[in-house]
C-alpha cells in the first residue's frame, strides 16, 4: 500500500534540493492558516490568505465561518485596521484557493484584491466551482495584477478534498470509520447491547470527527442494538446531522436518534413516512426514497445529503452498512480505531478494500497508568483522492 502523509510533504513544487522557495514557504503557512476553518465553513472550502511585504507577513486571514467574510477580505481588513494598507502595492497576497469572481454572499474577492492595490498575487490552486473556475485569476490579470498559480497546488487540493468532492461529484466526501479489537471484531456476537471496543482516548477522536464532519450516518441494526446518541459530547463543536435509513419499519420512536436534540434525517419509504413514522415529522426530516432506489439507495442518499448542503459524512458502522458502501464505491477515506485487546469471537469488522494509500503512520496511544490497553488509529485515503 503506498504511503503518504496527508499531503503535508507531497508538494508538486518543492525545489529539487529539498528547500522551499519563498512562495512555497509562505503558501505553506497560508494552508496552515486555512485549516483554522475546519469544521466551521463546510460545504465551503477552507481558505487562508497572507499579505507579505518585504519578506515579512504583515497580515493573515482565513475563512472562519460558512457565509462569513472570505480569507482575502479578512487579511485585507486585518492589515487596514493596523494602518498598513499603504503597503499593499509593494506587497504580495498569498491565497490558498483562487479568489472568487462572482457575487454570492460576499462581493467578489478578485475585485477587492485588485482594487486594494496589490500588484502580485500567488494562488495555490484553482476553484472548481463553475461560478469561479478560472474567472477569478482571469479577472485579476485583466486588472493588471501578476498572478502566480500552482504553488503547493496538490497540498491545497488535499486540504480541501471534501470541498473538491462536493463540488466535483455532487455528493459529500465519505469517511468510513469503525472500532475493532486486535483480532478484527467490532462488537460481541449477538450485538444485543452497546459495548465499547476502544477506550476514552479514541472516543474523543471519534467525537472530534462528529464535530468536524457535517453528518454522521449509522446502520439501522446499530440504531436498534446500540441506540447511539451520535453527538460530539466528548469534544466540542456543533452536533452533526444524524442520518439513517429504514425501509422495513419497527424502529422504536424512543430511540435517541428520534429525540429531536440535533438535526436528523431518516431515509425511508413513502408508506412509512406517512404511516408508522408520521409522528416524527416535527423533529426528524423524513425523506421518502423512490421505490426503484430502495434496493441500492446509496447514490440517492448521498445526492440528497449534498442537496441539503452536507459536504462530508462520517459513517460509523456497523459492518453491513460499511461493506455495502465499499461495494458501491461510495467512500473516500477510512479510519480504523483499533484496540490491542483480543476478543476471540464476535461481529467481524469489514476487510479493507484495495486501492488505498496510507494517510500517515498510525497514531499510537500507548499503555499508561490510566489506560491499560494500547490503542491506535489507522488512517487511509483512497488513491483516487490523491490523484
Ligand atoms: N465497533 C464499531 O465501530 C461499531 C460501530 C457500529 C456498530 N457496531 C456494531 O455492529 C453491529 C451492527 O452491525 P450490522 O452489520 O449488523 O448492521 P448495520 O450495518 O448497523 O445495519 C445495517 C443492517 O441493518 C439491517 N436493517 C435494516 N432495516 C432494519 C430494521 N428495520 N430492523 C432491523 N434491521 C434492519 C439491514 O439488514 P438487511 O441487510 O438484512 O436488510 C442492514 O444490512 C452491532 O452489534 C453494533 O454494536 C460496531
Amino acid at each position: 500500500m503506498p504511503e503518504m502523509d496527508g499531503g503535508m510533504n507531497a508538494t508538486d513544487s518543492d525545489n529539487k534540493d529539498g528547500f522551499l522557495s519563498a512562495d512555497e514557504a509562505f503558501m505553506r503557512r497560508c494552508l496552515t492558516v486555512a485549516g483554522n476553518g475546519r469544521g466551521a465553513v463546510s460545504p465551503n472550502p477552507m481558505v487562508g490568505c497572507l499579505i507579505v511585504h518585504d519578506g515579512s507577513i504583515i497580515a493573515e486571514g482565513y475563512h472562519r465561518k460558512y457565509g462569513g467574510p472570505h480569507a482575502e477580505v479578512e487579511a485585507i481588513e486585518n492589515a487596514r485596521v493596523r494602518g498598513l494598507s499603504h503597503l499593499f502595492p509593494e506587497s504580495t497576497l498569498y491565497v490558498s484557493l483562487e479568489p472568487c469572481a462572482h457575487y454570492g454572499k460576499q462581493p467578489p474577492c478578485a475585485v477587492k484584491v485588485a482594487e486594494s492595490g496589490f500588484k502580485r498575487v500567488v494562488v495555490a490552486c484553482g476553484d472548481p466551482n463553475p461560478a469561479v473556475s478560472g474567472r477569478g485569476i482571469a479577472l485579476l490579470r485583466e486588472k493588471g495584477v501578476e498572478v502566480v498559480t500552482g504553488v503547493l497546488a496538490a497540498e491545497a487540493r488535499f486540504l480541501n478534498r471534501r470541498f473538491m468532492t462536493y463540488i466535483g461529484g455532487q455528493r459529500p466526501y465519505v469517511l468510513l470509520k469503525w472500532a475493532q479489537s486486535a483480532d478484527g471484531f467490532i462488537a460481541p456476537a449477538g450485538g444485543c447491547a452497546p459495548c465499547a471496543v476502544t477506550d476514552a482516548r479514541l472516543q474523543v477522536e471519534n467525537h472530534k470527527l462528529r464535530a468536524q464532519e457535517d453528518a454522521v450516518w449509522v446502520g439501522t441494526h446499530t440504531l436498534l442494538t446500540d441506540d447511539p446518541r451520535l453527538d460530539p459530547r466528548a469534544y466540542y463543536g456543533r452536533p452533526p446531522l444524524r442520518v439513517a435509513m429504514d425501509f422495513r419499519g419497527g424502529l422504536p420512536l424512543s430511540l435517541h436518534f428520534f429525540d429531536g436534540s440535533q438535526p436528523t434525517m431518516l431515509f425511508t419509504t413513502e408508506a412509512l413516512a406517512a404511516g408508522e413514522y408520521a409522528a416524527l415529522q416535527a423533529r426528524v426530516n423524513l425523506v421518502a426514497v423512490p421505490a426503484a432506489e430502495v434496493a441500492r439507495p446509496w447514490a440517492f442518499v448521498l445526492s440528497r445529503l449534498a442537496a441539503a448542503g452536507v459536504g462530508s459524512v462520517v459513517v460509523e458502522g456497523g459492518t453491513r452498512l460499511l461493506r455495502q458502501l465499499m461495494a458501491a464505491g461510495c467512500y473516500d477515506e477510512i479510519r480504523v480505531f483499533e484496540s490491542a485487546c483480543r476478543k476471540e469471537t464476535g461481529y467481524a469488522a469489514p476487510d479493507l478494500p484495495d486501492g488505498l494509500c496510507v494517510y500517515r503512520p498510525d497514531l499510537v496511544y500507548p499503555v499508561t497508568a490510566a489506560f491499560p490497553v494500547a490503542q491506535r488509529i489507522r488512517h487511509y485515503v483512497r488513491e483516487e483522492v490523491m490523484a
